[in-house]
């Protein structure tokens, strides 16, 4: 096994560390921008593998990175399952809310897999044109996806659905083991397409207590992580708990994943010293750091670089590249990584 990106998430110290950045592929790349314009809407963009394969390899043409990520979404997985979905042009994306068992029983696990046939397809041509890179798929953790499911739509504090976790808990409960069992079966087909690592985005696990923090972020992904060991023990598992704060020892004690997210807010120093000094860190530059450029973007990458040396660690950003990033400054961060 020689690929970058998997030594360090295997537990080895890489250095320089393997790169690669959340939302590579994406509006702040001009020829993004052209290929998106072709699709009829963002889903059409997902699910025409043509398309999917174009913009996941865009990225690696430009820049010398470890990884290529499926170019997909978590939504697309709630899409599969029959829930309505649409993305508002400047206002994110659009689904009917689910509130009420109805709703819930609407939903089919049995489209699933002819649902994502076409990024399954996407997942295998992209395998077989990154070479030295890794391939990386994705799926949203049952909780984040349950958030926008619930809301209906992106929000800052997804109040109906954390009211909801608490009024019908029953509810809540279906649809989270709905979501477990339908996200372990979306990262088997993946993985057994081409995928050589997977990412569980837990975009919102930080906006709950911690009572509902271990029944609703950690328990699933233990069970997500446990399930895809026992069918593809060779594909290491990378958690991304956004904003778990004090809570990221647990998750890491709990879940057993082989790589750890941090985002912008984390401190990758304390997070060390909450986890197993074989779990691969994984983070954590600001994504405006990144589109400011210049000595913001220099002394944070340094400090960064300072503080992971001697552990495995994966460099990447806190969240998602910013829509404003000029494409010279990944360039130039991708130099900075590399010259470590
Ligand atoms: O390059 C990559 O990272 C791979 C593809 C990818 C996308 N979304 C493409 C995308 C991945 C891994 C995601 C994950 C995702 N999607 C998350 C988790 C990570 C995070 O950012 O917290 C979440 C919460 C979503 C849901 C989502 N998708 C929202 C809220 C939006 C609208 C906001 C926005 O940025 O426009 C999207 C749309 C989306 N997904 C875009 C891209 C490139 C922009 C759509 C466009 O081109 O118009």
């Amino acid at each position: 096994m020689s690929k970058r990106l998997l030594r360090a998430l295997a537990g080895e110290a890489v250095w320089p560390p393997p790169l690669w950045l959340m939302r590579q592929a994406g509006r702040y790349l001009p020829e993004y921008r052209a290929v998106r314009a072709r699709a009829a809407d963002f889903v059409a963009l997902c699910t025409t593998p043509d398309l999917a394969v174009e913009v996941t390899l865009q990225p690696l043409r430009r820049f010398d990175l470890d990884a290529a990520i499926l170019f997909s979404d978590i939504l697309i997985l709630p899409w599969a399952l029959g829930q309505g979905l649409r993305f508002a042009e400047g206002e994110g994306p659009v689904l009917p809310p689910l509130r009420d068992m109805a709703a819930l029983r609407a939903l089919d696990l049995h489209r699933l897999e002819p649902a994502l046939a076409p990024v399954l397809e996407t997942v295998a041509r992209v395998r077989a044109e990154v070479g030295d890179a890794t391939l990386i798929g994705f799926a949203g953790a049952p909780f984040t996806v349950a958030c926008y499911m619930i809301e209906g739509r992106g929000e800052k504090e997804f109040p109906a659905a954390r009211t909801l976790a608490w009024t019908d808990p029953d509810l809540f409960g279906r649809l989270m083991t709905l979501l477990t069992e339908a996200t372990i079966r979306s990262l088997s087909l993946q993985i057994a397409a081409g995928a050589e690592a997977v990412m569980l985005f837990d975009s919102w696990a930080g906006l709950l207590p911690p009572s509902q923090f271990r029944a609703h972020v950690i328990a699933p992904a233990a069970r997500i992580v446990a399930a895809l060991r026992r069918r593809h023990p060779a594909v290491p598992v990378i958690g991304f708990p956004r904003m778990a704060g004090l809570m990221l020892g647990e998750y890491a004690a709990a879940t057993r994943v082989q790589g750890l997210g941090i985002d912008t807010a984390g401190s990758l120093e304390a997070a060390s010293a909450l986890v197993p000094s074989e779990m691969a860190l994984q983070g954590n530059l600001d994504p405006l750091a990144l589109a400011a450029g210049g000595a913001a973007l220099a002394e944070e990458t340094a400090a960064i670089l300072e503080a992971m040396q001697g552990r495995p660690f994966v460099f990447n950003l806190g969240h998602g590249i910013v829509p404003s990033t000029p494409p010279a400054h990944v360039a130039e961060l991708v130099r900075l990584v590399r010259a470590a």
